[in-house]
């Protein structure tokens, strides 16, 4: 199990200052829709600059045709960034297409597919895939799978039986992680790290939690302690 935690501020500054202040641990840095679309490429540079051994997930969820995909998918590459996202429900060529396209890249990023997302609950995800999140979620990774994607983007809640239907080796990501009971904001499928940890999740995201606590390097510390006792 590795931390993830979300730089999910709003400007670089604080992002970076987080950053700096996490550098002596060995976790992911999740940069998302606001801080790439606001800060780019110069941004993963910085984080690099801070600490060259972060792993950098860039939280971008591509759903696009297959071939913008891949085209956008090669940029991502281009970036030396270690994982990166897709919407499952983009479809099995649009997979196929992204990891035929990455295969020639002697290191490529890891690259999930997001199946469920954490902020729907069971009613509002009816409404658009018309099945439950547990079959939807199990659906999508299977095609993940088999389709070549090392993992998928889940709740806490559906990572054991994607692995079961999959492969244990097969990653999970899972937002909504709610380490010691804090606000869930907007997410509606939140779990403890406890749970986390035995249904199998690989990398638990955690972003208010950590960023508005008083004091954020405390924070990372107590949750690393419950992950690594
Ligand atoms: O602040 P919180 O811990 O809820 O942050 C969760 C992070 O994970 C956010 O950056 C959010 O965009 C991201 N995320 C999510 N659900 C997904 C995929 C990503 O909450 N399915």
């Amino acid at each position: 199990m590795e931390l993830c935690v979300a730089l999910d501020l709003s400007s670089a500054k604080e992002n970076l200052a987080l950053a700096e202040s996490l550098k002596g641990y060995s976790i992911w840095m999740k940069v998302g829709f606001r801080a790439y679309i606001r800060d780019g490429k110069p941004f993963i540079e910085a984080l690099k600059a801070i600490n060259p051994e972060f792993k950098i997930f860039l939280d971008l969820k591509l759903y696009d045709i297959p071939n913008t995909m891949a085209d956008a998918a090669e940029e991502i590459a281009k970036l030396g960034v270690d994982m990166f996202n897709i919407h499952a429900s983009a479809g099995a060529v649009a997979m196929k297409t992204v990891m035929d396209r990455l295969s020639s890249y002697e290191k490529r990023p890891l690259v999930l597919a997001v199946t469920a997302l954490t902020s729907f609950n069971e009613a509002n995800f009816q409404l658009i895939y018309e099945k439950t999140i547990d079959e939807k979620a199990e659906q999508f990774a299977k095609i993940s799978y088999e389709n070549g994607l090392d993992g998928v983007v889940c709740s806490t809640f559906e990572s054991r039986a994607i692995k079961n239907a999959t492969s244990e080796a097969f990653l999970t990501l899972c937002p909504g992680i709610r380490p010691f009971g804090e606000d869930a904001g907007d997410q509606q499928r939140v779990a403890t790290l406890e749970l986390a940890q035995k249904e199998g999740v690989d990398y638990p995201v955690i972003g208010r939690p950590i960023y508005k606590d008083e004091n954020p390097q405390a924070k990372v510390e107590q949750i690393l302690k419950v992950m690594y006792p």
